[in-house]
């Protein structure tokens, strides 16, 4: 599905990606973890397109589209969410999710919006102002967004970001779905507890570098991966 091969990336002096290898497929969650400033939002950028690879290659279903535009990318079934959120803040909920159904053309608009506003559950807050939602609700809009041009592989930077401990369990039960129905997801979080629990496999990014990678409950116990991240967690 996504094969990401030896990708590093530069900003002058500063190595922010050094040679990251990572796969997601078909049916699986992938959690990506990493303390601050690891490169994990740098890497969805190069996935992306927004950020050029310095070096290394990127596969979507075999092709190579390391140097495709982002575009380009997503029309090939590649969709994103923001560590920071990126809402319409004055349109509606329904709104801000239409303009994805409305550039993604396929099928009526009005009924694409309604199915992804359901699918996530948020049906009810359809005729909402996106900028007065706690954060739970918006990072849902954002999800719903992203699914409105069919995807096949999904990227979420910090989905559970401010979202509570019932709308985190939500928020997995959620992703499960979304991959049971064939979806490749990537998952950065900070939430351990989520990461640990809903992903199939997951790697771990430290100054740009891969330095596990694995069954979540292999990678936990892994001494690199604990004084790396998880010790301090
Ligand atoms: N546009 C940029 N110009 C210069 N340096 C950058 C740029 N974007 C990121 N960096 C640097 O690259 C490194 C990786 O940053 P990145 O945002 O990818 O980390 P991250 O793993 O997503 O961290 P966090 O968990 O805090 O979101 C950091 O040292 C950061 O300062
Ligand atoms: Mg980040």
């Amino acid at each position: 599905m996504l094969e990401v091969d030896g990708v590093t990336v530069r900003f002058g002096g500063v190595v922010a990606v050094d040679g990251a290898s990572i796969e997601a497929r078909s049916g699986e969650i992938t959690g990506l973890i990493g303390p601050n400033g690891a490169g994990k939002t740098t890497l969805f950028n190069v996935i992306t397109g927004v950020q050029p690879a310095a070096g290394g290659t990127i596969r979507l279903d075999g092709t190579d589209i390391t140097k495709l535009a982002t575009h380009r990318r997503a029309k090939m079934g590649m969709s994103r969410t923001f560590q920071r959120l990126e809402l319409f803040w004055t349109l509606t909920v329904a709104d801000n999710v239409r303009v994805a159904a409305e550039l993604a053309r396929h099928g009526d608009p009005t009924a694409l919006t309604e199915e992804l506003l359901d699918r996530v559950g948020i049906s009810h807050l359809a005729a909402e102002p996106s900028g007065s939602l706690p954060t739970g609700s918006a990072r849902l809009v954002e999800v719903a967004r992203a699914l409105a041009s069919t995807p096949r592989v999904l990227l979420l930077d910090e989905p559970a970001s401010g979202l509570n401990e019932s709308e985190t369990v939500a928020l997995g039960a959620l992703l499960r779905q979304l991959v049971a129905d064939g979806l490749a997801v990537v998952l950065v979080e900070h939430d351990m507890s989520l990461v640990m629990d809903i992903c199939d496999h997951v790697s771990v990014l430290d100054l740009g570098r891969i330095i596990a990678s694995g069954p979540p409950a292999e990678v936990r116990t892994q001494p690199a991966v604990i004084e790396a991240y998880l010790g301090v967690a």
